[in-house]
C-alpha cells in the first residue's frame, strides 16, 4: 500500500515551498543593537561579538545609514559612559552620551527610522547592577524606579521614539509612562523587556558595554528564573496593564515557548531579543568551520518569528538584511 498523503508533493521545487512557506523574514523584522562611547577617538572592536564595535558618534553615524540602507526595521543603541557613579547618573544626564546620539540620530533621520534607546542603569553605575543599591547591597526596587523615570524623560527628549526598559524593576513600565505623559510625551512607545531571564548569554553584552557586577554578584535577585514559564506571563500582563506598548521576551532561542504563549495570550506586538551570546555561539562555531553561519543566523531569526515574535533584536541584523537583500 502506497501512501496517499504526500507532504512532500509540497516540498518538491523552491517555487512550491515559496508558496506555501508559512512564515516569512525581512530586513524591516530586524532590530539592530549599536553600542556608543564616549570620549573614544576611533571605533573599538567588541571581540566577543565580530563585527560589532563600541562607536564613536561619527562611525555610529556611518552604521546607522548602513542598517537603513539595508532596510532594518529600527536600531536600539547602549551607551558607554566614561565615568560610571553610583547612581547611574550619566544615564539621565541630559549631555550622557546616549542622549548626545539619540539627538544626532533624530537630527539625521527624523521619523525615517526607528530609534529605540535602553532604559537601564547598568552601564552607568560603578557596581553595575540595573538599579541602586541599599546599604546591605542589595538593588532598592522603588528608589530606582525615580531614575529610570527620569532617564526616560531625558531619552525621550533627545529623540528616542521607543523606549525600552531592561532593568526588572517591578513597577518600571508604570512609572516611566507617568513620568512620559506629565513631561508631555504621550507619543513615546514603551517595548518592555517583559519576560527577561537571568541567563548566561549575556556575556558578549557585558563586555561590550564595559559592565562588571560588583564581587562576582549576578541579577537573579531581579531577572526571572528559567525554570520558569507561567511567570512570564505574570511578568508579560503586568506592563500591559502599567502601559507597555510592545512585550519582549529575552533571550530567544532557549524561550521560544514563552515567546510562543505570549504572542497567543497578548494582543500586543512581541518582539524577542536574540542575544549577545547567541550570536557569539553562532559565530564562533562558523569561525572554527563547524557550521555555515548565515545558514545557521536564518535558521534561528525565522524559528523566532515562527513562534510569534513579530520582529527581532539581533547582533545579526545587518549581515543578515543584506543576505535577505541579496
Ligand atoms: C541591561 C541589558 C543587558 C542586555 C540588554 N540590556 C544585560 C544584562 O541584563 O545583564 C543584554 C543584551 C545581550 O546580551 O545582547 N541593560
Amino acid at each position: 500500500m502506497f501512501p496517499t498523503e504526500r507532504p512532500r508533493r509540497l516540498r518538491r521545487t523552491a517555487a512550491l515551498r515559496q508558496l506555501v512557506a508559512e512564515t516569512t523574514l525581512a530586513p524591516d523584522d530586524l532590530v539592530a543593537p549599536l553600542f556608543v562611547a564616549e570620549a573614544l577617538s576611533a571605533p573599538k572592536p567588541i571581540l566577543s561579538l565580530p563585527g560589532h564595535f563600541q562607536h564613536t558618534l561619527d562611525s555610529l553615524s556611518s552604521e546607522v545609514a548602513r542598517l537603513h540602507r539595508a532596510g532594518v526595521g529600527g536600531v536600539i543603541l547602549f551607551g558607554v559612559p566614561e565615568s560610571k557613579d553610583e547612581h547611574g547618573s550619566g544615564a539621565f544626564d541630559p549631555n550622557g552620551i546616549a542622549q548626545v546620539a539619540l539627538r544626532r540620530l533624530r537630527d539625521e533621520y527624523g521619523d525615517e527610522l526607528v530609534v529605540m534607546a535602553d532604559l537601564c542603569l547598568d552601564e552607568y553605575t560603578s557596581h553595575g547592577h540595573c538599579g541602586v543599591l541599599r546599604a546591605d547591597g542589595s538593588v532598592d526596587n522603588d528608589a530606582t524606579l525615580d531614575l529610570y523615570a527620569r532617564t526616560a524623560v531625558a531619552q525621550a527628549h533627545a529623540g528616542a521614539a521607543v523606549v525600552a526598559p531592561s532593568g526588572m524593576m517591578d513597577g518600571q513600565v508604570g512609572a516611566i509612562r507617568r513620568a512620559l505623559d506629565d513631561s508631555g510625551f504621550t507619543e513615546t512607545v514603551i517595548m518592555a523587556y517583559a519576560a527577561k531571564y537571568a541567563s548566561g548569554l549575556y556575556g558578549p553584552f557585558r563586555e561590550a558595554v564595559g559592565v562588571e557586577i560588583a564581587g562576582g554578584g549576578n541579577r537573579r535577585g531581579y531577572q526571572q528564573d528559567y525554570r520558569n514559564r507561567r511567570e512570564s506571563w505574570r511578568e508579560a500582563r503586568l506592563d500591559v496593564e502599567e502601559g507597555a506598548d510592545i512585550i519582549m521576551v529575552k533571550p530567544a532561542m532557549t524561550y521560544l515557548d514563552v515567546v510562543a504563549d505570549l504572542a497567543e495570550q497578548l494582543d500586543v506586538p512581541i518582539s524577542a531579543y536574540h542575544v549577545s551570546g547567541e550570536y557569539a555561539m553562532v559565530k564562533a562555531a562558523s569561525e572554527n568551520g563547524w557550521i555555515d553561519g548565515s545558514a545557521v543566523a536564518l535558521e534561528q531569526l525565522t524559528a523566532i518569528r515562527r513562534a510569534g515574535a513579530d520582529f527581532i533584536l539581533t547582533y545579526f541584523a545587518g549581515e543578515i538584511a543584506e543576505t535577505l537583500n541579496s
